[in-house]
């Protein structure tokens, strides 16, 4: 991620978790998701790279979860939430334990780094034999992925392109703005050519985004439908 994108996240703390609250059902879905992503955290040691706020963390026992984050102002909420921020900084920059993690995932962050084999490999050397490392983001590919694309080629969600078809309470777009898409199958050939031969996908927000908030959704199995998709890979 650049300096700049940096920057907009740390303005955007607060906004961050109040888009949340504004669509308090797409939450709802995505929680569901990244708990099925997580699964049984019980005596598991946790990393969350690009941990945000730790909005997600603060619905499951966070007591075991170190989080990495560049922005200083979304990781002090997470510090005040019970993570513990091993590092204020980039991925691509900080130096992880080896073989130190059971889970180490990347919840709406591999959005903002623009190359994920690095971080992927550093990620898979820090994660015990047996581990899982998971990649939870809105594809490329998906409609929330066109829709952010669009608007930020076009500097604006009010285009006659979007007229009529935008959810309530958008994404804002500063933030897809300064994002670096990628596709599903991106990250899952860059897992394979790590040597990754196990995984899980997992899929919420099915629905096109102007009636994602309407209720939650339940998870289903694969990634070629949703909105927001998890990638499980398994040391
Ligand atoms: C969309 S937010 C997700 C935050 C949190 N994981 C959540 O789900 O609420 C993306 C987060 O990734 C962080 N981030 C962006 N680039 C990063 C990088 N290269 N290394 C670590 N974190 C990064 C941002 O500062 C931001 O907090």
């Amino acid at each position: 991620m650049s300096e700049m994108s940096r920057q907009k996240f740390d303005g955007y703390a607060n906004h961050y978790d109040q888009w949340f609250m504004e669509n308090d059902n797409l939450f709802t879905s995505e929680l569901l998701l990244f708990k099925k992503a997580l699964g049984d955290i019980t005596g598991k040691k946790l990393l969350s790279v690009g941990c945000g706020s730790g909005l997600f963390e603060s619905y499951i026992d966070n007591s075991n979860i170190d989080g990495i984050e560049p922005s200083r102002d979304m990781g002090a909420i997470a510090e005040k939430r019970g993570l513990k921020i091993l590092k204020y900084g980039l991925i691509e920059d900080v130096d992880l334990p080896e073989q130190a993690y059971d889970i180490i995932y990347f919840n709406g962050s591999s959005s903002y780094m623009e190359d994920l084999k690095p971080v992927m490999e550093k990620s898979l050397r820090a994660l015990k034999d047996g581990g899982k490392l998971i990649f939870i983001d809105v594809p490329k590919e998906s409609a929330f992925g066109f829709m952010y694309m669009l608007g930020t080629c076009a500097q604006s969600y009010d285009t006659k392109f979007l007229d009529g078809v935008m959810p309530a309470c958008p994404y804002p777009l500063a933030l897809a703005a300064s994002g670096v898409w990628h596709s599903t199958e991106e990250k899952i050939g860059l897992l394979k050519e790590l040597g990754i031969e196990k995984f899980e996908f997992y899929q919420t927000l099915i629905k096109n985004p102007m009636y994602t908030n309407e209720e939650p959704e339940e998870v289903s199995d694969g990634y070629k439908s949703g909105g927001y998709v998890a990638i499980v890979a398994h040391k």
